[in-house]
């Protein structure tokens, strides 16, 4: 197991241990986005969107302030609400029609949240630096983003 996995299943240990018990999802994402902020190297912005009334409207964050309203297909967060698909974005200057929110990131990452098999919402994750993620980020991201769902929480 490489080092990136063994801190994610850490990370997932902590974000179950965090969050056990709690049904409140602004409660629970504020919570999550603290800890990937605060635990994961190299990053400027964790940004929770749920998709409601057809767009992507902001959730907890922590970073700078961020763009509020994301239309379907419109930067790389749009982009994952039309696939429903994770992106892995290395340098977001050759992504087109990404949405700088704070001109420090230089590359992303955004995963796809599902409830009860339908789309939800997303989580992004932006770093300061060039390719910072890859395919076991958006794997480990898409796990632990669910877990402010009770029915994913182990201790519940
Ligand atoms: N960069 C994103 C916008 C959201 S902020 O980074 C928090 C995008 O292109 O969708």
């Amino acid at each position: 197991m490489t080092e990136k996995s063994k801190r994610y299943d850490l990370l997932v240990q902590q974000a179950q241990s965090l969050l056990a018990g709690e049904f409140d999802l602004v409660a629970n994402m504020a919570n999550l986005v603290s800890l990937v902020f605060h635990e994961l190297p190299d990053l400027n912005g964790t940004t929770y969107y749920r998709f409601v009334d057809g767009e992507l409207i902001l959730g907890p964050f922590q970073g700078k302030p961020a763009c509020m309203h994301i239309p379907v297909g419109r930067g790389v967060c749009g982009t994952v609400a039309a696939t429903q698909k994770p992106e892995v974005v290395p340098d977001v200057d050759q992504f087109v029609g990404h949405i700088a929110c704070d001109s420090a990131s230089r590359s992303e990452v955004v995963v796809p949240v599902f409830r009860h098999g339908s789309f939800w919402g997303v989580l992004d994750l932006d770093s300061p630096k060039l390719d910072t993620f890859d395919d076991v980020d958006a794997k480990y991201l898409s796990e632990i983003a669910e877990i402010i769902f009770p029915e994913n929480q182990k201790e519940s």
